[in-house]
Parts: structure tokens; sequence; C-alpha cells
């Protein structure tokens, strides 16, 4: 992209040359300078990774993910959007873009009322007892439907309860802010399993906002009256934002979450990941935003920008929709993301036992190692597909240690560092001294796809795409492998280049890994 420079430095500014630079230097290289491919690997040993990280003209992006519903059970899709916004924030954040991790918590509505009103008449005066009872929040919601569904009286009675609560009565604010509690704890418990940071902002927050911003866009003559509610007709079927009963609804709440982001916030680009189902949800208010003035016409210009991530869905190993509840009761994610852990754990023991290193491993070793690899496994078989995409849930193929999985990764990456290890050269001390010279097809071949990195993450930036990173880093450590296949490392007269090569590609895998969430093991 050319464009007159503001700058003053010469006429003509290109602003993405950053980018294009790679790619030319690549193309260029083959005809001219046999090792600018070397030369420039080793000057991300010099200079580190980051001076390989794509430069994006964003500077803060807000990332809405995650964002269960309080007082209801957080399900396998709130997990998939867990991993993939942690995923996509790591990637903007190495970009050096300021990432606000948003978890957009749904809750405040009917199912409170409807759990306060339970909580008052089961417990009328021991809290103690209340608490224990929410503290098995799902069985105290599924009670507490139940009623709800069954009994007119008892839902009249919750209706009214939203009221109390919406107008601040202390005890119901009071009953309603342990609900959240409880419900905040079981969501950390699996924040804190998949290592992901989030702030709470939910839907609750934008409460204030909703009225003014529907004032606005109701002078800007948006919104009409529809059967009774007040919609807003730009796509079908029209988006309603004020339903019969005068209460606002999950649209509303989006609408003034979107504006304070723009305006308060200041975001250029808001992303939101959701499953697929909700595609319709997000078009429809992006497209109010655009008549409204707030977003831009798409094809005009790129900021702000507003982007659905859709996923599919999680299926068992039948092919089903993957259930967290068995018919034996529910089944906790957090039990789900352990069983992981535990699988892998039982998998070490027993490699280590065959080949008899058991001996020379701590406690505690193990249990870092099979979290990393657990965890690893789980982050990795959903990120690995196009996200669109369904995908199985099956402990037996993420953990195996054959083909695109995260453990066979974990693999490779602990083979590299064995073999720089096994070499006793300090490549710390090499790098300063040494070059890499790349002149055996298979190195050239791995040190190609080395210099690939800042354009994959840089295309996973724009296309929001994780798997691309899966697909890369795949075939890094085949070229690895036929690299070390066919290229003899230490002992031969190409010792220290190559050993730099080992620990380029190690370097690599290693950012993936931190980008894909995953921690990376030294030793297996
Ligand atoms: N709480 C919603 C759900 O569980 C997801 C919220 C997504 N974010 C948003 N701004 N609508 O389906």
């Amino acid at each position: 992209m050319l464009e007159v420079s503001k700058s003053g430095f010469g006429d003509y500014q290109c602003n993405n040359a950053m980018s294009l630079f790679p790619r030319i230097r690549e193309s260029a290289t083959n005809l001219g300078n046999p090792n600018a491919v070397g030369q420039r690997i080793h000057d991300m040993l010099i200079h580190g990774i980051e001076s390989w990280a794509p430069i994006l003209p964003a500077k803060r992006v807000v990332l809405d993910f995650s964002s269960p519903n309080i007082a209801k059970e957080m399900h396998v899709g709130h997990t998939r959007s867990t991993i993939i916004g942690d995923t996509l924030a790591r990637i903007f954040e190495f970009a050096n873009i300021e990432v606000l991790r948003r978890n957009h918590v749904g809750g405040w509505g009917t199912q409170f009322g409807m759990l306060i009103q339970f909580l008052f008449e089961k417990f009328p005066n021991g809290e103690e007892a209340a608490n224990q009872a929410i503290g098995d929040l799902q069985g105290f919601y599924r009670n507490a439907k139940k009623e709800f569904d069954e009994n007119p009286d008892f839902k009249g009675r919750a209706q009214q309860a939203v009221v109390c609560l919406q107008r601040g009565e202390d005890r119901y604010l009071a009953a309603w802010k342990s609900i959240c509690q409880i419900s905040r704890n079981e969501f950390d418990l699996v924040y804190k399993r998949l290592n992901v940071k989030l702030e709470e902002k939910g839907e609750s927050f934008y409460s204030p906002y909703i009225p003014r911003v529907l004032e606005e866009l109701t002078s800007k003559g948006l919104i009409t009256e529809c059967k009774g509610a007040r919609v807003i007709d730009g796509r079908k079927p029209p988006l309603i934002v004020v339903k019969r009963d005068g209460g606002f609804n999950y649209a509303s709440t989006d609408l003034s979450a979107l504006w304070y982001r723009l305006n308060v916030e200041m975001a250029e680009w808001i992303i939101y990941v959701t499953d697929v189902g909700q595609q319709q949800h997000f078009h429809s208010f992006f497209s109010a935003a655009r008549m409204a003035g707030w977003l831009p016409d798409q094809k005009e210009e790129k900021y702000p920008r507003a982007s659905h991530v859709g996923f599919g869905f999680v299926l068992g190993t039948d092919g089903l929709r993957f259930r967290t509840r068995s018919s034996d009761g529910a089944v906790r994610l957090v039990d789900l993301l352990d069983e992981a852990k535990s699988q892998s754990l039982a998998q070490l023991i027993k490699r280590l036992t065959e080949n008899g290193q058991i001996a020379n491993w701590t406690d505690e070793q193990l249990d870092k190692t099979s979290e990393a690899i657990g965890y690893g496994a789980v982050k990795y078989a959903d990120l690995k597909n196009n996200r669109l995409t369904d995908y199985k849930f099956s402990y037996e193929q993420m953990l195996s240690d054959k083909g695109n999985t995260a453990v066979y990764l974990q693999y490779a990456h602990a083979r590299i560092c064995s073999i720089i290890q096994k070499s006793n050269k300090d490549v710390e001390e090499l790098k300063m001294t040494e070059s890499i010279t790349l002149g055996h097809p298979d190195e050239r071949s791995l040190g190609l796809h080395l210099i690939q990195f800042a354009e994959v993450v840089e295309q996973a930036c724009d296309d929001l795409l994780p798997h691309r990173l899966c697909d890369y880093l795949y075939t890094l450590s085949d070229r690895f492998s036929q690299f070390y296949t066919n290229c003899q490392v230490v002992g031969s007269p190409e010792e220290t280049s190559r050993l730099l090569l080992c620990q380029a590609t190690a370097i690599v895998m290693r950012q993936f890994f931190h980008l894909l969430g995953i921690t990376p093991v030294h030793k297996l």
C-alpha cells in the first residue's frame, strides 16, 4: 500500500513494507546471496524472537471471549471460546498490540430472580445453609428451574424478585453477589488450569449505558416499533432491542458494550469468540452499528472494526454433541481437564518405567510435566482444526504421541533440546562468533520454513485462524526430522552451524507453544 507520506520523509511511504520485507527477502535470497536465509536466522538468534514479531496497524484490541453465564454451568463451548480467545490474545500481544481481555459474563435477568426467590423461600433465615446449598450451583439451578417451570405462583414471585434486584434492594443485591461469587470461583478453576487471564466486565456492567445508547439510535431514526417491541430494521429478521415488556436484552447490552468499547476504551478492533450459532446475532448488531455510523462501511476503511470469531461444536467420540452432563450426574469441566492430566501422567510413568528412566524423575517433575502435556493436549486438539469445523473430543487421540498432536510436538522439541545438550557446546556463546550456512537441501528446506515465521503469525492476526500456527509447527517438526535424519549434527564438520539451526528451531517451536498457551517441556 503506497501513500503520500505524512511524516515529511520523502514523497511516498509504504505502510506495509515491514510485512512485505521477509517475503521479498526470501525470494531475493534464492537468486542472490545463498546465505541470506542463514543470516536471517542468525539475526534472530542474536536479537531474539521478538525481532520477528509482525508489525500491525492496530494499537488496541478488545477480545471478548470465554464469557460463560453466571449461575449457569460453563459448558465445553465456553472452554473452546476460552482456548481460542486466549491464543488470539497471545498472538496480538506478541505483535505488541494492547489487548483488553474481556470476560463478558452473562446474567442480570430472569434466572436471577428465580434463584434468589428460591433461595429466600428454601432458606428463610439460614445464611450458612444457603451458602452451602448454592455451593452446588448446578444442582441448585436445576431445582430452582424445576420449581419455576412447574409452579406458576413461584414464577410470579420470581419475576417480582427481578424487579427488587434491579431496584437495588439490599437483601436482593447481597444474594445476587454471593451467587455470582460462587459461579466465579467455579470458572476460575478452569482458568487456572488453562492458565488464562481474563478481566470480568459482564453484561451488568453495561446496563447503565443502555438508555443513552438507545436514545442515540432512536434520534438517528434507526429504532422502530414492531408488535409492541422496539427494533432496528436493518437485516432480516429485525434486531429486537427493547422487549415487549420494556426489558432490555442480549442485543441492547451488546450494542451498549460496543459503544463503550469504541468510545470509552477506544479500541480499534473488537473481536467476539463464540460458537457459530450466534453468528446471526453478531452480524445483525454489527450492521446496526454500521447504520449508526459507529463502524465504517466494510469496504472503505479497516478500522474501527468488529469481527465475530465463530467455532464449531465439540463432539464426543460417538460423533454426537459433547455433553458435560452424563446420565449419572454432572461432569464438571475441571474434571474433564484433570482427566487429560492424569492420563498423561499414567502414560509418562509407563514409558519411563519401560526405558528405565523413572528413577531420575522427582514427583514434582512428573506432576509439572504431565500437567504441561495433558492441558496442552486439550488445547492443541481444539486449535489444530479450522475453528469453524466441529471436532471430536478424544483423550486417546489428543494424547497420542503420533501424528499432529501436542504430545508428538513436545517430544520433537524435547529431542532438539537433548541434541543440543549432548553436544556439550554452549550455543549462547557459539552464536556470538559462528554463523549459519545452509548447505544441504534439508537444511535449506528447514531454514526456509523457519523464516516464514512472521508471515504465519501475521496471517493468523488477519484471518483469526489459530490452526495456521499448528500447521506451521507440525510442518516445522517434520522438516526438522528430515534434516536430522539426513544431516549429522554432533561430530560433523558443520557441527556449529547445525547446532545453531537446532537452537533456532527450538526457539521458534517454544514461541509457537507460547502462542498456543502450551507449556513446553524440555526433558521427556
Ligand atoms: N454469555 C454468552 C453465551 O454464553 C456469550 C457472550 C459472548 N459475548 C458477547 N458480547 N455477546 O452464549
